[in-house]
């Protein structure tokens, strides 16, 4: 069973089909775009996952793009007796001396090096590079094509944004947010945005900064 339906969950059920690993019953959401998701049925809202359990549906899997909202949300299915399912592209080369938690995600082409470690309800989203020794907190989200070098940390529920690239050893910390196409070469502080080739803290358009 998957909470959300929107964009985020689209890819998700394709990787989950290809994985092959689990049936996909349904999806779970308060205000769905339509009554399908690719096929797979919108079973109702919130109000619909003690019935789930209850029916034997054993494993969720949060479908949600927002970090924050995924790693609550997260918390709340294992409350009520879920099992959060780790779902891997089989295109991905994940190497055996790497780790993915419980409730992440691996999308098509992404690469995770040699003693990498995932944590729970990350996201490698596809084609991300992952290398050795790195760190990806809880609920952290590793966008397309972004390229991530040797021991990098990445603190829990931070965006690494799309095709941005992280210096070997840099940390990022918890609810940063990396900016597309940036080039991280210094430590990032717990909830900076940062941006640009290197990356500096960004502003926002009225001049205080961005977050
Ligand atoms: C960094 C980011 C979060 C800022 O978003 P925002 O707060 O809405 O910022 P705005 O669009 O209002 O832009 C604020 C300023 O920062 C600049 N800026 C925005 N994104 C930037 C980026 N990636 N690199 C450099 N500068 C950037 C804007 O040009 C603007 O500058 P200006 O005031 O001189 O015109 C966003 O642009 C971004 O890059 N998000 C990454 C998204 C992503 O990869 N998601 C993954 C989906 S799978």
């Amino acid at each position: 069973m998957l909470v959300g339906a929107g964009g985020h969950a689209k890819v998700v059920i394709e990787v989950a089909r290809a994985q092959g690993r689990f049936e996909i019953v349904g999806v779970v959401d308060p205000r769905p775009p339509g009554p399908r998701v690719l096929g797979v049925p919108v079973l109702g809202g919130d109000e619909a996952l003690p019935r789930l359990r209850a029916d034997g549906v054993a494993w969720a899997f949060v479908a949600l793009g927002g970090n924050a909202l995924r790693e609550r949300i997260g918390g709340e299915l294992r409350a009520a007796g879920f099992r959060l399912a780790t779902l891997v592209h089989p295109s991905a080369e994940v190497m055996p001396s790497a780790t993915v938690g419980e409730g992440a995600v691996v999308m098509a082409r992404v690469a995770v090096s040699a003693e990498a470690r995932v944590d729970d309800l990350a996201i490698l989203n596809t084609g991300a590079v992952v290398e050795h020794d790195n760190l990806i907190g809880a609920a952290a989200h590793v966008a397309p094509l972004a390229a991530l070098a040797g021991n990098v940390r990445v603190g829990a529920r931070a965006l690494i944004g799309v095709g941005s690239a992280v210096r070997p050893g840099v940390s990022v910390g918890a609810d940063a947010v990396v900016g597309a196409g940036a080039a991280v070469v210094a430590d990032v502080p717990a909830g900076a945005t940062v941006g640009g080739v290197p990356a500096r803290p960004l502003r926002a358009r009225g001049g205080a900064a961005a977050r």
